[in-house]
């Protein structure tokens, strides 16, 4: 068994229920967990559940420390490598687990009930405060469960956020640590790995400081000012969607006022929906908003002319010119930075997305004229009705009549 050193005890000391580790890269915070993992799992009346970005990275940070900390203790019972499931005997006798799972399988912790949840690196997760309020915060009300959040921040995000809200609220306390806490690590290998960053890199990755994240696109974008209830009267509303299955499948409904400003009133984002699902889901989220604009992606008229047929809908391909995703980037920055482009607390989707929308980075970490494709999935759909409401070359940005 792991010792916990001086730093992570200062962490175990603490009684507060929702602990906070903002800590360097290698600090030893999976190492604390599993050390906490293991403390609820004997002494507490719930199970616990781990959670890594994905399930193959719970495997590969978390399975092999915490069957090495377990097996051949009094405590171990057995262990099930397809489940990530570790069951240990309780000093009373009785059976308990820990259970790892991925952030993008969230959904199937729906129900269950835990004493302990562990999120680690919190700022790779997905719409974290979505889920914590709608899954994760009702699976600790029946045994009054911990949760430990836990990171290297990257930017301005959910780490950032909890520790806000510490100071509001006492559950919360938060641990800020740096890569140099870890007595293990040798005085070479921090040198090391400071001399292959920059100094931003440094900062962040090591002493754990919240900077604004490298490369970011949507720089102008910050919830305190764009995310709000229905700020104008509606004059028109449109109805833009990105399609995809494997991707998120994004469609969102935008109030439109009189001086263009818009803003995302509802949205669906949803992987893997069939024909059917999709059909339904883009029907509730219209419900008897009379639309003025129907935008699709291009890239798909199979799918635009489904739903056209399934819904009696008049959605339009948008025509994507050269240059018209620069365009569309740069019209949504203007609109951002003049507070006319919002959405509403619900859409947090999108929110998530523009604070890690990224420029391609060229080899010496300077942003290209190119966004990163991935996680783009709800940006291109508001991109879509940006060009169609904002669009100046009419002709070529305009929207095709199919
Ligand atoms: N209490 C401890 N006793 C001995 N070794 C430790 C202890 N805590 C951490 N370490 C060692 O320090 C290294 C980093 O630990 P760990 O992987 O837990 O850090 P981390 O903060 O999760 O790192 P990362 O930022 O890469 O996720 C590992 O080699 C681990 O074995
Ligand atoms: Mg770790």
């Amino acid at each position: 068994m792991a010792r916990l050193h001086q730093s992570q005890r200062k962490i175990a000391e603490s009684s507060s229920r929702f602990k906070v580790l903002r800590c360097g890269r290698r600090f030893g915070k999976t190492t604390y967990a599993v050390e906490e993992m293991k403390g609820a799992c004997l002494f507490e009346p719930g199970p616990v559940a781990y959670f890594a970005t994905t399930r193959d990275q719970a495997r590969d940070i978390v399975w092999a420390e915490l069957l090495e900390n377990v097996i051949g203790t009094t405590n171990y019972v057995s262990h099930n490598e397809q489940r990530l499931e570790v069951t240990l005997r309780r000093p009373d006798g009785s059976l308990n687990r820990i259970r790892l799972f991925g952030w993008e399988n969230i959904e199937t912790a729906r129900g269950k009930k835990y004493s302990l949840v562990v999120l680690d690196e919190l700022d790779s997760m997905r719409a974290f405060e979505k889920q914590w309020r709608e899954i994760i915060r009702a699976t600790l009300a029946d045994y009054r469960g911990r949760a430990l959040f836990m990171g290297t921040p990257k930017g301005y995000k959910s780490l950032y956020r909890l520790e806000k809200l510490s100071k509001t609220n006492a559950n919360y306390e938060v641990f800020h640590f740096t890569s140099f806490d870890n007595p293990f690590l040798s005085v070479e290998e921090l040198d090391e790995m400071r001399g292959e960053m920059t100094v931003t890199q440094y900062a962040q990755e090591m002493l754990a400081e919240y900077h604004k994240m490298e490369g970011l696109i949507y720089e102008e974008f910050n919830r305190d000012q764009h995310i709000k209830a229905l700020p104008f009267t509606p004059e028109r509303w449109a109805l833009s969607i990105d399609f995809g299955y494997n991707h998120p499948f994004a469609a969102g409904i935008f109030a439109i006022g009189s001086d263009n400003s818009l803003h995302l009133d509802r949205m669906v984002y949803k992987r893997k929906l069939s024909d059917e699902q999709r059909m339904n889901a883009v029907r509730d989220l219209i419900g008897d908003t009379k639309l003025d604009f129907q935008i699709g992606d291009s890239e798909d008229p199979l799918a635009i002319d489904t739903l056209n047929r399934q819904l009696g809908l008049k959605i339009q391909p948008v025509v994507k010119g050269a240059g018209s995703v620069l365009e569309g980037i740069n019209k949504s920055k203007s609109l951002l930075h003049q507070g006319r482009l919002t959405m509403d607390p619900s859409c947090e989707d999108l929110a998530w997305e523009k604070e890690n929308y990224s420029w391609k980075l060229d080899k010496n970490d300077e942003p290209l004229d190119e966004p990163v494709k991935q996680d783009d999935d709800a940006c291109d759909m508001e991109r879509y009705a940006v060009i169609t409401i904002h669009g100046t070359k009419k002709k070529e940005f305009r929207v095709r009549t199919a």
